[in-house]
């Protein structure tokens, strides 16, 4: 867990390459059609890959370090594809937009960084914005993956260091989950940034992040009460279906309400 409001973070973000759920965001959105939002889009990780196949996106986020860096990528693509993809700040648990979409999704475990109460504020602006029929992919980790990470606490879980870079500031980033509530299905991750200028000046700063996790019941009864029906849960990236013993749990549904714009 990084904490994507840090510029560090946000700029080495893309170093965690990482690409096996790319081909599943792709089929989908062969099958749905554009335009397709990018909830908590981050870096445009998967949002350019679906630009560069021919989709409109749109990508929203919180930080401004994560879309600058996406802005940064955007810059370098060709004009055709520059010009099919939007990127908006803003919050995926508030937010309204004039336009409708054919699909959406949130992608990398995005969802648990969200309260039980924006996890419901998200999903019922995503049922306000998608078509009658469209569909919203939901990828995160399954509860039996994070019942492992019980046995972490208190372990280092990422130590990274990062050489200079154009500001030659040295930079290292640690993080360590501190408490894993089971019952509530709550995990906390400290995240300590140490950057080191030229001249030896220490700038520090420390992040507590809580993150809520689900299981698949209850992932499938809420999305019902936002007004979706679960037509698939995937095991994983290969879109095998879900077993309780897979790590990772993707959501597939589609917006079932009848007045929403077509
Ligand atoms: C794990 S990263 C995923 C980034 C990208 N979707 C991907 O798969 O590579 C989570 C992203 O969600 C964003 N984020 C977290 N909370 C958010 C919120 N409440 N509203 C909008 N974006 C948020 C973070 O800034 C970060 O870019």
């Amino acid at each position: 867990m990084l904490d994507y409001s840090h510029p560090v973070c946000a700029r080495h973000y893309s170093d965690e390459f990482f690409d096996a759920d790319i081909p599943m965001y792709l089929e989908h959105a062969r099958r749905s059609g554009a335009p397709i939002l990018g909830l908590g889009c981050g870096t445009g990780r998967i949002l350019i890959p679906l630009a560069k196949a021919g989709f409109r996106v749109v990508g929203l986020d919180l930080y401004p370090s994560m879309l600058s860096v996406a802005g940064e990528k955007i810059a370098q693509l060709g004009e055709s594809t520059r010009k099919r993809i939007s990127l908006i700040q803003a919050d995926i648990s508030h937010f309204s937009l004039k336009r409708c979409f054919n699909m959406a999704y949130i992608s990398a475990n995005t969802i648990f960084q969200l309260s039980r109460r924006e996890q419901r504020k998200c999903l019922e602006c995503v049922s306000g914005v998608l078509k009658s029929g469209g569909t919203i992919l939901i990828d995160c980790e399954s509860p039996s993956s994070m019942s492992t990470a019980q046995e972490c606490v208190g372990m280092l879980s990422r130590f990274d260091d990062y050489p200079e870079d154009a500001s030659e500031k040295t930079a290292a980033v640690r993080s360590w989950i501190t408490c894993v509530d089971l019952a509530d299905r709550r995990m906390k991750v400290r995240t300590e940034i140490t950057e080191e200028s030229s001249d030896a000046k220490v700038e520090k700063c420390a992040y507590s992040h809580t993150l809520h996790w689900f299981g698949r019941i209850e992932m499938e009864r809420l999305l019902s009460e936002c007004g979706f029906r679960t037509t698939r849960v995937y095991g994983d990236w290969d879109m095998r279906r879900f077993s309780d013993s897979d790590h990772r749990m993707i959501f597939v549904a589609d917006a079932i309400i009848a007045n929403r714009a077509q």
